[in-house]
């Protein structure tokens, strides 16, 4: 092996513009990233980052501007070449075939005849490449039935089998625990150990700043500015990223209901095929309940048992006073209990059409039923809706895909909104989205309390929930083992308390 060359520039755009009907994505954006960095792009939804990161990799070609590999101009540019020159991504939106199995996803359409090398069984490549990195993925786990982390792992498998030199990581720690974000980090630093660059893509700032070497503030499609990382504060950042200085990030919890207030919501021990073994909870008309657990601590499962997505084969689900133990997710959705899950593509938007008919999908049962779909009235509430979660640029014409991931995010809350709810559980309402948008998220969440109506919210950034929840439960292995008041705590407690119960050092005392 060769001594990596570092600082030499591995990829370069020079002047790169690119457009999507009305909106200009990139403009003049000229950028090098170079051999042995970790190189972060940062910015609001919508700033340019994954089509920045996609004019990279190949999958965009740039309307004006060119793309010079190891200082030579490429004249032709997609995924393909890029993908010959070294160069992988690791998209936001996971692009894996869900019906293939974990090694099958990982090695699909990679060269594995290279250099004569003999094929090696496909398990045991599998085994020498996922104990580098120490994900203990299961090679033969059909990739639907992962959960969202779990599909992140598979992807950055899939760059790392095919020698990436430049690997883009778009939003790659969105959904992993704190322990693996950090194995994610430690593998970052490894790459770009060997002479490669990883571009990282993120909206964890605190992780941008711990790891990365160079960041790249983008900001309406333009680049802003490059920072050495060592050399800039998180202060900065978010003042170049929003061309303004933030405001106070969360906003005044909303009074709490009384405690003489019946339950809207109420979970007694319910336990799942999936993982949940006897969680409790009640939540009230204009309360914030959190759960807190890690990932993996079937917080998720619970609440899609409640919800009815998957069954329940222990304890009861009340809502609204009745029993509602063992319904359908349409009963749920009718009745005005609403589950917003983390899963943005799966289960809940339709892709190809607009933002103003995803929104009117959840209402439409009822409108529908009178024979006709009142269009006018749809466009306005429609309307109304996307303005009140910040949907950028608010067209509501343009089809769902084709608005960034923070943006996506919104339009499924915007979707929620529209059905009229009596009871919202929002899982991981801000994944993806930035921090100025994150401000108009909490502030709904805080609208919807006002209003009464009851608020389950799940957040794997803990702060998240201790900053608007007036009382959470702590999840662990399945359980409810704790109930905190946030303004009573600290997230150093509830953290410790959450290891300290998932590494069952209390069993043993
Ligand atoms: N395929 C597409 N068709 C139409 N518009 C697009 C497409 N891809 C991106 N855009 C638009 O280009 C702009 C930049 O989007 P991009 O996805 O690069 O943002 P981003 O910085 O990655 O945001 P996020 O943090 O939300 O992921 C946005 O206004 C987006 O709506
Ligand atoms: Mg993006």
């Amino acid at each position: 092996m060769t001594e990596p060359v570092i600082d030499r520039a591995l990829v370069e755009l020079r002047g790169v513009s690119k457009r999507f009907g009305g909106t200009q994505a990139l403009d003049e954006v000229s950028i090098e990233v170079r051999s042995g960095e970790i190189h972060a792009f940062v910015g609001e939804n919508g700033a340019g980052k994954s089509t920045l990161g996609k004019v990279i990799a190949g999958i965009y070609t740039a309307d004006r501007g060119g793309v010079v590999i190891d200082g030579a101009p490429v004249d032709r540019w997609n995924p393909g070449i890029a993908q010959g020159r070294g160069i992988a991504m690791i998209a936001q939106e996971l692009a894996l075939v869900p019906d293939l199995t974990v090694a099958q996803n990982v090695f699909l359409g990679a060269e594995e005849h290279r250099l004569g090398v003999l094929r090696r069984n496909v398990d045991e490549r599998f085994a020498a490449l996922d104990a580098e990195v120490g994900f203990g993925l299961d090679p033969r786990a059909r990739v639907r039935d992962l959960r969202i982390a779990e599909q992140q792992k598979v992807e950055i498998l899939r760059s790392l089998a095919r020698d990436a030199r430049v690997i883009v990581m778009d939003e790659p720690t969105s959904s992993l625990t704190a322990h693996e974000m950090s194995q994610l980090e430690d593998l970052m630093r490894t790459l770009r150990d060997r002479g490669c660059c990883v571009i990282y893509v993120s909206h964890f700032l605190d992780s941008v700043l711990g790891v990365a070497d160079r960041i790249t503030v983008m900001r309406d499609g333009r680049r802003i500015d490059t920072f050495e990382a060592a050399a800039v504060s998180k202060h900065q950042l978010v003042t170049a990223m929003l061309g303004r200085e933030l405001d106070q990030a969360y906003p005044d919890r909303p009074a709490a209901p009384g405690a003489d207030q019946a339950p809207v919501l109420v979970a007694r021990s319910v336990r799942t095929r999936t993982g949940v073994e006897d969680m409790s909870f009640e939540v009230r008309p204009g309360e914030i309940v959190g759960l807190l657990g890690l990932v993996g601590s079937g917080r998720t499962e619970c609440l899609r048992a409640v919800f009815g997505v998957d069954e329940i084969v222990g304890g009861a689900v009340e809502f609204g006073g009745r029993d509602w133990t063992g319904r359908t997710p349409k009963h749920s959705i009718d009745a005005g209990l609403i589950l917003v899950s983390e899963d943005r593509h799966k289960d809940g938007l339709v892709l190809q059409r607009s933002v103003r008919e995803n929104i009117a999908l959840s209402s439409l049962g009822a409108r529908a039923l009178g024979g006709v779909i009142r269009s006018g009235q749809e466009k306005r509430e429609a309307l109304e809706v996307a303005r009140s979660v910040e949907i950028r640029p608010l067209d509501i014409e343009l089809p769902v895909g084709w608005f960034s991931g923070g943006n996506q995010q919104k339009a499924l809350l915007g979707k929620a909104l529209a059905a009229s709810p009596k009871m919202i559980i929002l899982d991981e309402p801000t994944r993806g989205v930035d921090v100025g948008a994150k401000r108009a998220i909490y502030e709904l969440i805080v609208r919807l309390a006002t209003e009464g109506i009851g608020v389950l919210l799940i957040s794997s950034e803990h702060e998240e929930v201790m900053e608007l929840a007036h009382r959470a439960y702590l999840v662990s292995e399945g359980r409810t083992f704790a109930e905190i008041i946030p303004t009573e705590t600290t997230v150093e407690d509830v953290l410790f308390q959450l290891f300290h119960v998932a590494s069952g050092e209390e069993a043993a005392a």
